[in-house]
């Protein structure tokens, strides 16, 4: 069993919360200004440690307590009781600006927080090309960073945070801010962490993440912490508990969007085939088709889907607009058909979601969660791992 690199221990924090309303005036002109203070408790009794090498999520609604204890860990805020002990160089990503100095420039911030972060200007200033490189504002370097985007605020961030040779790194939520090349850029270092044996703790609402990165996860509510395990397991019952029941069909599919049109049934063909099937092989030719039901006209609909493996990762996400198909409107009953030839899936479980949003992908009229579940089975090539068959050609040179 690995040593763990983080443990907290039965920690509670609490908050005070002033409520202005009780110094009334007379109070006030009486002298007699009290102060009267609500407490609020964000974290209640919670224990759990981060072993070495692991990549560790934290999930849970918003104000559940995750940046309340994610700054308990870096030591930002005090615990009322219980503690937390950190065993190895700890770098914290915490929330936006923390740290940095709007007046001064990018180049004066990375010397600023990488000394914060523990290390000699010597050192910053061997990484310092590096760490801009890293973050990609090697233009903007020298102006003051009040003048950078949110993005560019975190990627400096980020970048330095990295840089500084951390054996632990804490990360609240800052994935959804960068653009996709740089979210790419991140998700690659955390992999090269990983394989490092780094240990990394993760706040984020991005399920896939959590699912594609995380070795384990706890689940905050209400500051209690009500799951901890199996990182699919856990976001599969919190996914259905955000979700409510009420969405939840018969078959365990879950709908969300404003209904004008959605998506009735899914069906998969093989071939040339008219029945429909729920499994297929390797490199089979495929149809999918998509029932939809429109109770009015709907101008420019964007049909999309993800096939997703059971593990979380998903395969592919194409819609009708990233091959310019745009109906000037759709009403009624029908169908959208998708052949795919050859397909490249390798054995497995997958599920696949349908979505019909507007031209922009910003209103979205049907989201159907879990339209239909199927199985792929051996086929040709064989393969003994990975999702997908790149089909390969091998040679040895001798
Ligand atoms: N400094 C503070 N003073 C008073 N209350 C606070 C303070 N910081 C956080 N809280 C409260 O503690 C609770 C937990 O907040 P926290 O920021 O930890 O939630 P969170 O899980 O990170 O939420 P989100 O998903 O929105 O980031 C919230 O109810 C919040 O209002
Ligand atoms: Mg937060």
């Amino acid at each position: 069993m690995a040593a763990a690199a983080l443990t907290v221990d039965h920690l509670t924090k609490t908050f005070r919360l002033h409520s202005e309303k009780n110094n009334s005036l007379k109070m006030l002109i009486a002298g007699k200004k009290r102060n009267r203070y609500e407490e609020f408790t964000a974290l209640r009794d919670v224990t759990f440690d981060v072993k070495e090498g692991e990549v560790f999520g934290v999930i849970g609604e918003n104000g559940s307590g995750k940046s309340t204890l994610l700054k308990c860990m870096a030591g930002i805020l005090q615990p009322n009781a219980g503690s937390v002990h950190v065993s190895k160089r700890m770098s914290a990503l915490l929330e936006l600006g923390a740290g940095f100095h709007p007046e001064l420039s990018g180049r004066d911030n990375v010397f600023l927080n990488a000394a914060i972060l523990g290390m000699a200007r010597r050192e910053i200033a061997g990484r310092f090309d590096e760490i801009v490189e890293f973050s990609g504002l090697e233009s903007f370097i020298d102006s003051p960073v009040k003048t950078y985007s949110t993005g560019m605020y975190v990627r400096l961030a980020f970048a330095v945070a990295i840089n500084v040779d951390p054996q632990l790194l804490i990360i609240d939520e800052i994935l959804a801010v960068g653009d996709v090349t740089f979210q790419q850029k991140c998700l690659e270092k955390f992999v090269d962490f990983r394989n490092e044996g780094r240990t990394i703790v993760l706040v984020t609402h991005a399920m896939n993440s959590v699912k594609d990165m995380c070795d384990r996860a706890i689940w905050l509510t209400h500051g209690v912490v009500t799951g901890e395990g199996d990182p699919a397991e856990l976001v599969e019952a919190y996914t259905e508990m955000m979700l409510g029941d009420r969405n939840r069909n018969e078959d365990g599919s879950v709908r969300r969007g404003s209904g004008e049109i959605q998506i009735e049934r899914v069906e998969l063909f093989v071939g040339a085939s008219e029945t429909p099937v729920k499994r297929f092989r390797t490199s089979d030719s495929i149809r999918l088709r998509l029932h939809y039901r429109a109770e009015k006209s709907v101008p420019k609909p964007v049909f999309g889907f993800a096939i997703e493996h059971l593990g979380g990762a998903t395969v592919t996400a194409p819609c009708t607009r990233d091959v310019g198909l745009l109906p000037a409107s759709v009403s009624g009953e029908g169908y959208v058909e998708i052949a795919m030839d050859n397909v490249a899936m390798l054995p497995g479980t997958y599920d696949l979601h349908t979505s019909i949003t507007d031209f922009n992908r910003q209103h979205e009229y049907d989201n159907l969660h879990l339209a239909l579940r199927f199985d792929v089975m051996t086929g040709k090539p064989y393969e003994t791992g990975g999702l997908v068959t790149m089909r390969p050609t091998w040679t040895i040179q001798s």
